[in-house]
């Protein structure tokens, strides 16, 4: 029996991953599997080099960088890496090319989970809920007042999308019945078909940046989109315009956010990212009233994380059987 299991493909899970794709990669009788059995401490990089040698496939959630000491240490066995995410920032996807090494990540499956979450941290941070709440709680509550925690409405405004994709169009389907007045988006070039299912309108980053009354951010991190929230682009928002980011924490340059939002030269912002990740409690932004920062969440629904899990053990047999996957990367 040892000897028969010995023959299957081995693989390393880099975190516990929720039950549907441990029971997939259980239940396929296609691999042996070794897991970092914990969800609350990511494995250390010294064990996780030490356990990927030689193993044929990797499971793998952001939190792991994959780059070329690790794929070196796993080496020339490992054909297939599958990660528990869309982003794919956390991979080296020049070295995975180098060796021929296929990779799956989980698209679509968070889509509604992540839009949903930004539109409740969009309101959030525009309606300044938290303030509101620590309010309440801490006697702050006196006399009803006329312009005490005003906030910015979506009625009328208009919602910038920075990268339209899946989730851009699916935030702007769940804000359009709050009746915003236009959708407007920049990406490197027109998505006109995309556009037309929110009927967007597609504008320089500089416009997106003077007309959008709420900016939300979309896009992958990559060398270009790196620090692109920068001060120049917050020097072109409007002293009302509310910030959201739920992409990538580098995407943003924090000290010339922290500078927008300390001076009044934007309302507010809404994170569900930073740089690192957990940012340090002893962070400049989290001093202040008018940012509200999220643990990294936008896609943790038991529905959500299930699927990415059962996507990212499918794309993995998949790739160990040479077959397509559901969802592949094209290197
Ligand atoms: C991803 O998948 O990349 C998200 O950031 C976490 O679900």
């Amino acid at each position: 029996m040892q000897r028969e299991m010995s023959t299957l493909p081995r693989v390393y899970i880099t975190r516990q991953i929720p039950p549907e794709g441990l029971k997939i990669l259980r239940e396929s009788g296609q691999v042996q599997f070794e897991l970092w059995d914990s969800d609350d401490v990511p494995v250390p990089r010294k064990e996780l080099l030490q356990k990927v040698k030689g193993v044929d496939g990797l499971v793998c959630v952001l939190t792991e960088k994959i780059d070329a000491e690790l794929l070196d240490a796993a080496g020339p066995n490992l054909k297939v890496l599958s990660t528990m995410s869309v982003g794919f920032d956390h991979l080296s996807l020049e070295e995975l090319k180098k060796r021929g090494i296929r990779v799956g990540y989980t698209p679509d499956v968070l889509t509604d989970s992540v839009a949903e979450l930004t539109v409740a941290l969009l309101l959030t941070t525009s309606r300044r809920l938290i303030e509101a709440t620590h309010e309440a709680k801490t006697g702050g509550w006196g006399t009803w007042r006329t312009l005490w925690l005003c906030g910015y409405e979506l009625a009328n405004s208009t919602v910038g999308i920075f990268g339209l994709g899946r989730i851009g169009i699916a935030i702007a389907e769940r804000l359009a019945p709050f009746k915003v007045k236009k959708f407007i988006y920049t990406d490197v070039a027109p998505r006109p078909e995309l556009a037309s299912i929110i009927n967007a309108e597609y504008v320089s980053m500089d416009e997106l940046a003077k007309q959008s009354d709420f900016l939300a951010m979309c896009c992958a991190l990559t060398p270009e989109t790196k620090e692109i929230c920068n001060k120049d682009m917050f020097s072109k928002m409007k002293n009302t315009s509310i910030f959201i980011n739920t992409s990538r924490g580098g995407v943003v340059n924090q000290e010339d956010l922290y500078e927008a939002l300390s001076t009044g030269q934007i309302a507010a912002a809404g994170l569900d990212v930073t740089v690192p990740e957990p940012l340090p409690t002893s962070h400049p932004l989290f001093t202040l009233k008018n940012c509200v920062i999220l643990p990294h969440i936008a896609s943790a629904s038991y529905t959500t994380r299930n699927a990415m899990s059962a996507l990212a053990a499918n794309n993995l047999l998949l790739g160990l059987r040479g077959e397509s996957m559901i969802k592949e990367l094209k290197l």
